[in-house]
């Protein structure tokens, strides 16, 4: 489908608007049974996510239409246990004039009251030009959304209209507010520009660029960057693009990390390592983090499992994009370590028998293993499904997905490579109705990818010495 502009800018102007389209859309194939999905048309990047009152707060950027990029709404999704959640509707709605073309990705706060939201308004003019803004919500405890009349603060003018992804830090040591933002000079390249001030919803300055020695030349455009304080560390994640990293075929759009120290009196970063991707796999992107409650040494992180440019089976369904599941952070030796949250057990349902070679829609596998590996899932007789291959002399693990019926983002290397730190010898596997996330030997590395088998395909082969367990997982998903 071709879409206008009036078609993707289209104003969302009651809930019963989407109704048929909601209702034909919870008919079609690849609806996901525990992770978040929209409710229609499109999901792109998690933002906001935040733990205040109980309750953990996780908000996506939605464009309710379709399966395109167009006016983007904030949509509000609740849990107590990071594993179930429950949809609340939209929260942020682009009905201002310093919005009037979407309310795009940010992050909260949560003060002694309630919950603020930082978003980026994203204003065109009658020409198209776009005018970014910084802007702030309140979103109270009986659920009412306050937005501010005024933005927090507009563009700057030494950098080009890529200025957005507001994420709010308060510094303790200074008692300071700080907002970075994503951005690009004039010279095309991706930069974090910073704001202070010493109240959260006022009087807000302009502080300077984030100096990050070492990667002045880092993609044109560095999207929902955010510094985390994890254990003794800082780190450093964002999403660079237009820029190829080894590894990772032809993408060109990345989300990593990089550890080290922020100092706020300079404004440098100084990093102590590379730059590394968040996931080895195909789709993810934009990920946030919220603070685990009452543990530093740890964050939680949920991502896009999308990518920006790339279209999917579903688009022709009228929907797109989900989010992945959260994941617990910690770091070990300089590199960050992505975990599935404890309490995803409690999703367990049935055990079933590996030698049946059947896989459903929606379970978890968890394999002991040792020396190489070579496993199919949702392959069959004339198909190889998803090969993943370990080879025990090199270390190296691959995820080749060319081998599934419905072939997607083609164009971007449909196989990833990762050389592991050490051998193989566990791996936990989460499949649902159209996505898959390999957790490799305890979080040392992570390969997510969506995933559109046909009916036949929900088998799975395993060549080699695995100890393993199978089970079906509940639903996990209030609408
Ligand atoms: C990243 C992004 C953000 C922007 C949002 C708009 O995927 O482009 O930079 O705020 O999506 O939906």
């Amino acid at each position: 489908k071709e879409w206008t502009k009036e078609e993707r800018y289209r104003v969302l102007k009651s809930a019963d608007e989407i109704k048929p389209l909601y209702n034909r859309i919870q008919l079609t194939h690849y609806r996901q049974h525990f992770h978040i999905q929209p409710i229609t048309g499109l999901l792109n990047d998690p933002n906001g996510f935040v733990y205040h009152d109980g309750k953990w707060h996780l908000f996506y950027q939605w464009c309710p239409w379709g399966a395109v990029h167009g006016l983007k709404y904030w949509y509000q999704t609740e849990s107590k246990d990071l594993v179930h959640f429950e949809n609340k509707g939209v929260c942020i709605k682009p009905d201002c004039e310093y919005d009037n073309k979407g309310a795009y990705s940010g992050s909260a706060l949560v003060t002694e009251h309630s919950i603020y939201l930082y978003y980026t308004g994203n204003h065109r003019d009658e020409d198209w030009k776009r005018i970014p803004y910084t802007c702030l919500v309140n979103l109270r405890d009986d659920g009412s959304v306050h937005k501010y009349s005024k933005p927090l603060f507009g563009p700057n003018d030494n950098y080009t209209e890529h200025q957005r992804d507001p994420k709010i830090i308060y510094h303790k040591e200074t008692e300071t507010y700080y907002i970075i933002l994503g951005a690009q000079n004039k010279q095309k390249q991706g930069r974090i520009i910073l704001y202070k001030s010493k109240y959260f919803n006022r009087d807000w300055v302009f502080a300077g660029e984030l100096k990050v020695p070492g990667f002045e030349d880092f993609g044109d455009m560095w999207e929902c960057p955010s510094i985390e304080h994890i254990g003794d560390h800082d780190v450093l994640i964002f999403c660079p693009q237009h820029i190829k990293i080894k590894g990772r075929g032809d993408s060109i759009h990345h989300n990593g990390y990089l550890i080290g120290k922020m100092d706020y009196e300079t404004l440098t970063f100084t990093p102590i390592g590379d730059f590394h991707v968040l996931d080895f796999g195909f789709d993810s992107y934009a990920a946030e983090c919220a603070a685990n409650i009452g543990n530093n040494d740890k964050a939680i992180l949920v991502a896009w499992m999308g990518l920006p440019d790339a279209s999917y089976p579903t688009d022709e369904d009228e929907w797109s994009g989900c989010l992945t599941m959260p994941r617990e952070l910690t770091i070990r030796n300089r590199r960050l370590i992505q975990r599935p949250l404890d309490a995803l057990k409690s999703l367990r349902h049935q055990e079933i028998d590996p030698d049946e070679g059947i896989l459903p829609e929606a379970c978890e596998i968890e394999m002991h293993t040792s020396g190489n590996l070579e496993m199919h899932l949702f392959n069959t007789p004339q198909t190889d499904g998803i090969t993943i291959l370990y080879e025990d002399d090199t270390k190296s693990i691959t995820i080749d997905r060319s081998g599934m019926k419905k072939r997607f983002n083609k164009e971007q290397g449909e196989a990833r490579t990762r050389q592991l730190d050490h051998p193989l010898t566990h791996l936990r596997l989460f499949i649902d109705t159209s996505s898959l996330e390999v957790y490799v030997n305890d979080g040392d590395a992570l390969f997510t990818t969506r995933v559109f088998p046909e009916a036949e395909e929900h088998h799975f082969t395993l060549i080699g010495l695995a100890d393993m367990k199978i089970w079906t997982l509940e639903d996990a998903m209030k609408n």
